[in-house]
């Protein structure tokens, strides 16, 4: 009955979506009907969320009240080392019956209480009125900030909201087609997104950036790692065979923050790694364009946002969970199980009577 032995699925199609659409070749993104440039500053994230989840509005302010209010029921789960562990815990303590308003209001509420509890700061509690990206950043940093950063994270999030099948919302489509409930998707999904392959990558982008420190260095810095067999964080990626969009998306992000005199500095020195990068995979893999994927300037603008790089896998979350919501929404009115097949490679036993 089985056919072709696909290892990483590549190319089998598994859904069908009016969700997003990933273009790799032309290097395309659609996201709730807009191309994804045109989608940042021109759609809030609850307004994504309400189109993908097909509703007229979505408000997440009451929902997040609600879910701050289930912090102490959580007990230790938030003071997790590791901040993908925590949402999992915690995420994992919302009731089967959630809807993707809780969940997705709960999941930006637990991260920015995570950060807090991190840092040995006092919690602080939302504000319902507020735009969820404003709210969620107050709540990590206090009142006094500049809008503008509030704006970048929202465009941030509307970015990063959705991209086809990806391994986590894979993961939630899996869960959701065999009946189970949204947050048991979710929780699978939050541990597929941990992985530095998928969501981990942006928290070692940095890393690689403060290792490599000056421009000069770059070329000999990466190509030591690409000899040795590791992989350059940031990019390459399994469908786009040209840059990320969202990469370029990102990075405008992180102009205007610039030009509106909020910088972290680092722009000049990621562009300068970007091309060094390009350059040294080029040369060991000619016949694959490997390109910057949306983790590299994900970890530039988060940083400049002033988010403490264990904070950028947890908030790669807080903006997928739209997508895996509407996914799991998706699956259960396709019903159908997912259930692959694999080819037995072991020793056959004999029969014995
Ligand atoms: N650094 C070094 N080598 C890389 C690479 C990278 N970032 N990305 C791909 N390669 C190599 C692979 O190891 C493979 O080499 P091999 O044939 O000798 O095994 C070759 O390039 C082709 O890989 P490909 O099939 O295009 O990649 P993939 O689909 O298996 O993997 C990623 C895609 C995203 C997992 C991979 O590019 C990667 O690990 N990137 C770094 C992590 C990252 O940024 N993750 C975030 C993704 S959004």
């Amino acid at each position: 009955m089985a056919t072709a032995f696909i290892p990483g699925l590549e190319g089998v199609v598994a859904a069908e979506t009016t969700l997003s659409h990933v273009d790799g070749e032309a290097g395309n993104l659609i996201i709730a009907g807009e191309y994804v440039e045109n989608l940042t500053g021109s759609r809030t994230f609850e307004q994504v969320c309400a189109t993908l989840w097909k509703q007229d509005t979505v408000t997440l302010g009451r929902a997040r009240l609600a879910a701050f209010e289930l912090v102490p029921a959580l007990g230790n789960a938030l003071d997790a080392a590791d901040g993908m562990d925590a949402l999992r815990a915690a995420i994992a303590h919302l009731p089967g019956t959630a809807s993707s308003v809780e969940v997705t209001a709960a999941m930006g509420v637990f991260a920015a209480v995570y950060s807090r509890r991190k840092r040995g700061l006092p919690l602080i509690a939302p504000d319902a009125t507020l735009p969820h990206a404003h709210d969620l950043l107050r709540m990590m940093k206090g009142t006094d900030f500049n809008p503008k950063l509030a704006d970048a994270l929202d465009a941030y999030l509307v970015t990063v909201s959705d991209h086809g099948m990806n391994a986590s919302t894979f993961t939630a489509r899996v869960i959701a087609s065999t009946g189970s409930d949204l947050v048991s998707a979710v929780t699978g999904a939050l541990g597929a997104l941990k992985g530095p392959l998928h969501g981990g990558a942006p928290g070692p982008v940095l890393d690689m950036l403060d290792a490599i420190g000056t421009p000069s260095n770059a070329v000999t810095w990466l190509d030591a790692e690409v000899q040795s067999g590791r992989r350059i964080m940031g990019m390459g990626h399994r469908i786009y065979k040209v840059r990320d969009p969202r990469a370029a998306v990102l990075e405008r992000t992180v102009e205007r923050l610039e030009k509106a005199g909020v910088s972290s500095g680092r722009l000049p020195m990621a562009r300068a790694v970007e091309r060094a990068a390009v350059e040294v995979l080029a040369k060991k893999y000619p016949s694959r364009s490997l390109a910057a994927n949306v983790e590299f300037y994900t970890a530039v603008l988060l940083d400049t946002v002033g988010l403490e790089r264990g904070m950028f896998t947890p908030m790669f979350a807080v903006g997928r969970v739209a997508g895996w919501c509407a996914h799991v929404d998706e699956q259960r009115k396709a019903a159908r199980l997912i259930r692959p097949d694999s080819r037995y490679v072991g020793a056959m036993p004999s029969r014995t009577a």
